[in-house]
């Protein structure tokens, strides 16, 4: 069996308390490696480090230098995709259908961030002071401390360490401890691009032993975190006791938005990837289908036909659509929220039940569960489900399809399908969220900003700006000639 160590400082470094944990494979739900449990002990290490080489090599090595090493990584990253691509399946259960594409696609991350390294530029700026030029820095922060959950662990790395490298930061990384082999895995591709130990570090663990003390720690500059909101906002709190900058990415209960001039066919497949695709496990989840009432019974029929279809089963089979869930409370969490949308008298057409036909392996399948007849207040409809389970609510008109939209605590994404192009527009400018997509559904890029309004989130991960978010700005102000005005009045 793999028993992996902490990777600090270029070294795999023991566990202080000499202690590890089992890591399960979701779809067979065997034990297939150990990962060694940290403390704040590991982390005070692992921060030291990384604060030794901000101040050292990294710390000194141009822009232009840091983004060829991250191209260098991008490109040892696509030389490796298949092999990451399939511990991310072991680990996750997520489809090697989609992980597959997914690791390969992670590489553009680094490359975008790369290229970027050494394009961001202060200004010059004109002030109003008579014989004093001013001018602006941008500057690294230090380290930082990212925080990443189980289901997509390597790309959800990428959207933070990409560009806090590029914007000249190292990293204490924590992975979800169900997760953690592909982020330890990857780090032997972070050494063989050549980065200067201690850049980026790895402390395995359990977010109250790990999590809590690198957000904690007085040397760690700024947060990076992708999981639920509770956490989010725990890590929120503590940082603001040191008035620590945090980047959160929190979920969401998106809403997938169907008008009755749209192509129904698209839509179907829409809301069939918004909800099905990864077993449901993304914050970016379409988990709310509002159906404009003219289409509603029509739309539903097709939906539940092609849903029907769905192969559930080995997620490394290419053909599987549907693998299970990642982790026994997540199955646990999934089934409670199936019995909670019962209660509250949403109607289940379709699973809401375990999963034992053919494929299943395990204890952890859910089938693909739609209930309809959802009320937007029903908890079904405001709360993070995480899982296979779609509620669909019903709406008359645009101004309806906006405020039942709106009316919930998330902004993360939501999707439009209409073929008219004003209501497009409307509709994009109106919903609360990160996120829109028109007539089409679960799009990202590294070019384009990402994160959410509201509960959802705090800053933005991709995209130019989000290097900004890893920087601070300086302000240089030089006098052209020394001058003895008067001292006690501001200048
Ligand atoms: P979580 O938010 O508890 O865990 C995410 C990461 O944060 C893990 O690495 C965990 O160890 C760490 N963590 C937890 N508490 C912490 C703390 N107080 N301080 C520092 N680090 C901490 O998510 P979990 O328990 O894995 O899943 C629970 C729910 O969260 C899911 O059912 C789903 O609704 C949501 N979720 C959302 C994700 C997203 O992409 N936005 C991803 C994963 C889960
Ligand atoms: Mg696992």
């Amino acid at each position: 069996m793999e028993k992996y160590n902490h990777y600090i400082n270029g070294n795999w470094v023991s566990p202080s308390a000499g202690e590890w944990f089992d890591t399960d494979n979701p779809y067979t739900g065997e034990t297939w490696a150990q990962i060694a449990k940290g403390n704040a002990k590991d982390v005070d290490v692992a921060v030291a480090a990384a604060k030794a080489a901000f101040e050292g090599e990294w710390g000194a090595m141009k822009p232009t230098a840091r983004g060829k090493l991250l191209v260098k990584l991008a490109e040892l990253v696509e030389r490796d995709a298949a092999r990451l691509g399939e511990i991310e399946v072991m680990d996750n259960g997520k489809l090697i259908a989609e992980m597959g594409g997914q690791t390969k696609y992670m590489a553009e991350w680094y490359r975008y961030y790369g290229g970027l390294a050494d394009k961001v530029e202060g200004s010059v700026i004109p002030t109003d002071k008579e014989g004093i030029f001013n001018f602006t820095r941008h500057e690294p922060l230090g380290v930082v401390g990212m925080i990443t959950p189980w289901n997509s662990p390597l790309l959800l790395l990428a959207w933070k360490l990409s560009v806090a490298l590029a914007a000249g930061n190292t990293a204490v990384v924590k992975p979800s401890e169900f997760t953690s082999a592909s982020t330890l895995e990857f780090m032997s591709l972070i050494e063989e691009a050549g980065f200067p130990p201690g850049v980026v570090n790895v402390v395995t663990g359990f977010g109250l032993d790990v999590g809590a003390p690198i957000v904690e720690h007085p040397d760690v500059a700024k947060i990076a975190f992708t999981g639920s909101d509770l956490s989010g906002q725990k890590i929120y709190e503590s940082a603001a006791k040191q008035i620590k900058p945090v980047t959160l990415e929190l979920g969401g209960k998106s809403p997938n938005i169907v008008f009755d001039d749209a192509d129904i066919e698209a839509a179907v497949m829409g809301a069939i990837s918004g909800i099905f695709a990864a077993t449901g496990q993304t914050c970016i989840a379409g988990s709310r289908l509002l159906l404009q009432k003219s289409i509603h019974n029509q739309f539903v029929d097709r939906l539940v036909e092609v849903a029907q279809s769905a192969t559930i089963g080995d997620p490394m089979s290419l053909d599987t659509h549907v693998g299970p869930v990642t982790t026994p409370p997540q199955y646990q969490k999934i089934l409670d929220y199936i019995d909670v949308a019962k209660q509250d008298g949403a109607t289940c057409i379709l699973g809401g039940k375990p999963y034992d036909g053919p494929g299943a392996k395990g204890s952890q399948f859910v089938e693909p569960t739609i209930f309809t007849g959802v009320d937007n207040t029903m908890r079904i409809a405001q709360e993070e489900v995480f899982g296979p389970v779609l509620g669909i609510i019903p709406f008359d008109t645009e101004e309806d399809a906006i405020r039942i939209g709106n009316d919930v605590n998330f902004g993360l994404a939501a999707g439009v399908w209409t073929q008219d192009i004003g209501r497009a527009i409307r509709m994009s400018e109106k919903l609360r969220v990160g996120t829109v997509w028109v007539n089409t559904y679960r799009a990202v890029s590294y070019t384009s900003p990402f994160g959410g309004y509201k509960r959802s989130g705090l800053g933005r991960e991709s995209g130019m700006e989000a290097i900004k978010d890893f920087m601070q700005v300086k302000s240089v102000w030089i006098a052209q000639q020394t001058s003895v005005a008067n001292p006690f009045i501001m200048r």
